[in-house]
């Protein structure tokens, strides 16, 4: 089958890192693994100075029509001073929201060949594999009210509000469990029962999914702080790490500093599965768009062809493909290609685009 891509470079280095996302789809085009046909369009900052708007009606349409959306990264200096309603991530935050995107996986990999860049010991790291799965739509950043007052003695109060519900925490915990089963096999679930009402009705939500859906899952629950305590300590004991908005936004944060560089971690923000089985969804790196080394030909590639990589596996179920991407991005590594965020002290780097075409010749 030909699977209809959007690609959205966007700002900064964006479009540097996308470019090498076409050089790898035409190496697995030449595979036969894979087929696609890929349109590009605007958003972020680029998008503001097309159109006004940091995502065009158009653009969501399209975005609504395609099989998957690939993005770089959007902002960047020259658009700090926008409107609020419009800014670049305003773009982004319109696309996750209308595509119904409630489910974040944000794996964290160390590869041998990089075991000494993490922030821990190579044994603590080497073979580490986590997935976490946040919630991305719910709880604290969009619960009502949310909202900033002034007291009668003119000091102010602050207020936000973690909401969530039974079908909301359904949804993420079978995103979580489903993964798990093509995996190891064990979910972790991070909240924090013991002083929130959230945290008591998560537990008992995802147990509830558990009993009844994946008895072959192993389930163990966590509390969030202690979850980012053993994420430092011994991270190898996680495989699939179920958890909120917030909880899930801090501890990705943590495992990314596992793993060596911003510009190695891919990610995927997944909606419900529609009719033909096909969800949707975008896949994009975590980094953002890097204005320090845009232009330059110095941005590393692998966290967005990582997410290529991503799409295939969950968007198209297409295993063998990721498998031969993922291990192309393995062996380029192994064979000691560096760009400058990941090279050793007196390491030569390459560039962007060089790095890309040895994944792709990979
Ligand atoms: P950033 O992730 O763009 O950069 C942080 C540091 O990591 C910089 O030193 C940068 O050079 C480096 N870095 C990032 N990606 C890299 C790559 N692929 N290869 C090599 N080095 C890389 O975060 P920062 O500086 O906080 O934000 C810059 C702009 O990006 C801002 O306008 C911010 O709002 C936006 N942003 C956008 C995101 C998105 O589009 N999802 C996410 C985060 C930030
Ligand atoms: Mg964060």
């Amino acid at each position: 089958a030909s699977y209809k891509l959007l690609l959205l470079p966007g700002d900064g280095i964006g479009p540097e890192v996308m470019a090498g996302v076409e050089t790898v789809l035409g190496a697995l085009r030449e595979t036969g693994l894979a087929d696609f046909e890929a349109e590009t369009d605007l958003v972020g900052g680029s998008a503001i100075d097309a159109h006004g708007v940091p995502l065009a009606d158009a653009t969501l349409a399209k975005a609504g029509a395609a099989d998957a959306i690939l993005l770089g990264a959007v902002g960047g200096p020259k658009w700090n001073g926008v409107a609020y309603e419009i800014r670049p991530e305003a773009g982004l935050l319109r696309l996750r929201k209308d595509l119904g995107l409630f489910a974040n996986l944000r794996p964290a990999i160390c590869y041998p060949a990089l075991a000494d860049a993490s922030a821990l010991k190579r044994e603590l790291v080497e073979g580490l594999d986590i997935l976490i799965v946040r919630e991305l739509t719910g709880g604290v950043y969009f619960g009502e009210p949310k909202e900033i007052t002034t007291l009668p003695d003119g000091s102010k109060r602050a207020v936000d509000t973690q909401v969530y519900t039974t079908g909301e925490i359904e949804r993420i915990a079978h995103v979580a469990f489903d993964l798990a089963r093509k995996r190891s096999g064990r979910v972790a679930s991070a909240e924090k029962h013991n002083v929130m009402k959230s945290g008591v009705l998560w537990k008992e939500v995802v147990t509830q999914v558990h009993a009844a859906h994946y008895a072959d899952v192993a389930l163990e629950h966590v509390l969030a702080d202690n979850c980012a305590m053993q994420l430092v300590r011994a991270p190898k004991q996680y495989d699939v790490l179920l958890t909120d908005n917030l909880f899930g936004d801090i501890l990705s944060d943590v495992a990314a500093m596992l793993t060596g560089s911003l510009g190695m971690l891919p990610s995927a923000s997944l909606g419900a599965v529609e009719a033909g089985g096909l969800r949707k969804a975008l896949y994009e790196p975590v980094h953002g768009s890097a204005p320090d080394i845009a232009g330059q030909d110095k941005a590393n590639p692998i966290a967005m062809i990582g997410s290529l990589a991503l799409c295939l596996r969950y968007s198209f179920g297409l295993g063998e493909a990721a498998d031969v991407l993922e291990r192309a991005i393995t062996d380029t590594l192994a064979g000691g290609a560096r760009t400058a965020d990941i090279a050793a002290a007196g390491q030569a780097a390459i560039g962007t685009r060089a790095m890309a075409e040895t994944i792709a010749a990979a």
